[in-house]
C-alpha cells in the first residue's frame, strides 16, 4: 500500500491509474478504524480495481466544543489494518495542506435535507462534510465512494451534491455493521464508559421498538416519537438531541408512517453524541 501525504501526488498517482484503465474506489474516512469503515473498504474491493481510503479528521465538519482535538487517530493501527484488506493507496493529507490559510471556498448544500436533524444540531457540519467530500473527489477522482448508512443524512446529502453538480462517480451504500449486541459502530464509542456503553443500548432497542409498532400498524408519527422518547428516557445517563421520522428519499416531513421511512436519531452519553437509524417500507 502506497501513503500519499502529499495532494499532487495523490492526484498524479489516480491520474496514472485512470490512464491506464483502472478503475478507482473512494472510501472516505477520518481513521481509527472499525469494522463499519473495514465494510466499505470490503465492498470497494469487490467492486473496482484500486482502492483508495482516505484519513483524514476534517476540521471544518466540527463546530465550536465539539470534538475535533480528542477525535481518536491511531494512524499506525489504521494503516495495519487497510494492508490487510489490500488497499493500494493511503490518502492522509496535513491540515494546512488542504486548508491553507487563504482557504475560502466552501461547497454547501440548502433546503429541507441539510435542515434538520444533525442539520439543526451542528450547524455548519454538513458544509464542512460536503466541502471536504469535493476536494477529495477531486484529488482521488474516483469511479465509485463509499458511504455508511450510519451517517444517513450525510449519505443522502453527498448523493444530491454529486446528482447536482455532476461530479463523474457513483455513490456506494453500505449498510451499518453492528456490534453483537446491537451498537452501531463508530470511533466515537471509545468515549463511553461501561456504565454509557451499556445504556448506549438503546438507541437500537429504541429504534426496533419503532420498527414493531409500525409493522404492528401504529401509523402516527407522534405516537412512535413518544414511545421512543419515554424508552430512552428511561436511562439516566441518556440526553435525547432528536428522534426523526422523515421520508427516506429525501428527509421531508411525513404525515403518517406510509412508504420509505427513516427513523433516525441522536442521543448524548455525557460529551459522547451517538446516532444510528432504521429504514422501514410500510
Ligand atoms: O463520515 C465521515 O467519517 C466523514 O464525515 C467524512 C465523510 C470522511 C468526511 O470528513
Amino acid at each position: 500500500m502506497q501513503l500519499f501525504e502529499n495532494i499532487t501526488k495523490m492526484q498524479e498517482w489516480a491520474r496514472e491509474q485512470k490512464k491506464q484503465g483502472q478503475s478507482i474506489a473512494l472510501v472516505p474516512t477520518m481513521g481509527y478504524l472499525h469494522e463499519g469503515h473495514l465494510a466499505l473498504v470490503k465492498e470497494a474491493r469487490r467492486q473496482c480495481d484500486k482502492v483508495v481510503v482516505s484519513i483524514f479528521v476534517n476540521p471544518i465538519q466540527f463546530g465550536a466544543g465539539e470534538d475535533f482535538e480528542q477525535y481518536p487517530r491511531d494512524l499506525e493501527q489504521d494503516s495495519a489494518l487497510l494492508e490487510k484488506e489490500r488497499v493500494d493507496a493511503l490518502f492522509s493529507p496535513g491540515i494546512r495542506d488542504m486548508y491553507p490559510g487563504s482557504f475560502q471556498t466552501f461547497v454547501e448544500a440548502y433546503g429541507e435535507i441539510t435542515e434538520k436533524m444533525c442539520g439543526a444540531s451542528r450547524p455548519g457540519h454538513f458544509k464542512g462534510v460536503t466541502t471536504v467530500v469535493s476536494k477529495l473527489f477531486n484529488i482521488c477522482q474516483p469511479d465509485r465512494a463509499y458511504f455508511g448508512q450510519k451517517d444517513a443524512q450525510q449519505l443522502m446529502i453527498v448523493e444530491k451534491m454529486v446528482r447536482e453538480l455532476n461530479f463523474p462517480l457513483e455513490i456506494i451504500r453500505v449498510p451499518i455493521v453492528r456490534e453483537k449486541d446491537g451498537l452501531a459502530m463508530s470511533s466515537r464509542n471509545v468515549y463511553l464508559s461501561p456504565e454509557e456503553r451499556a445504556e448506549a443500548l438503546v438507541l437500537y432497542r429504541a429504534l426496533k421498538m419503532a420498527e414493531e409498532e409500525i409493522k404492528n400498524g401504529e401509523r402516527e408519527i407522534g405516537i412512535i416519537r413518544q414511545k421512543m422518547e419515554e424508552m430512552i428516557e428511561a436511562c439516566p445517563r441518556a440526553a435525547i438531541d432528536y428522534i426523526a421520522i422523515n421520508n427516506a428519499n429525501d428527509l421531508s416531513e411525513l404525515q403518517t408512517c406510509t412508504g420509505k421511512v427513516l427513523i433516525a436519531l441522536a442521543v448524548k452519553f455525557g460529551k459522547t453524541r451517538l446516532i444510528d437509524n432504521l429504514i422501514v417500507e410500510v
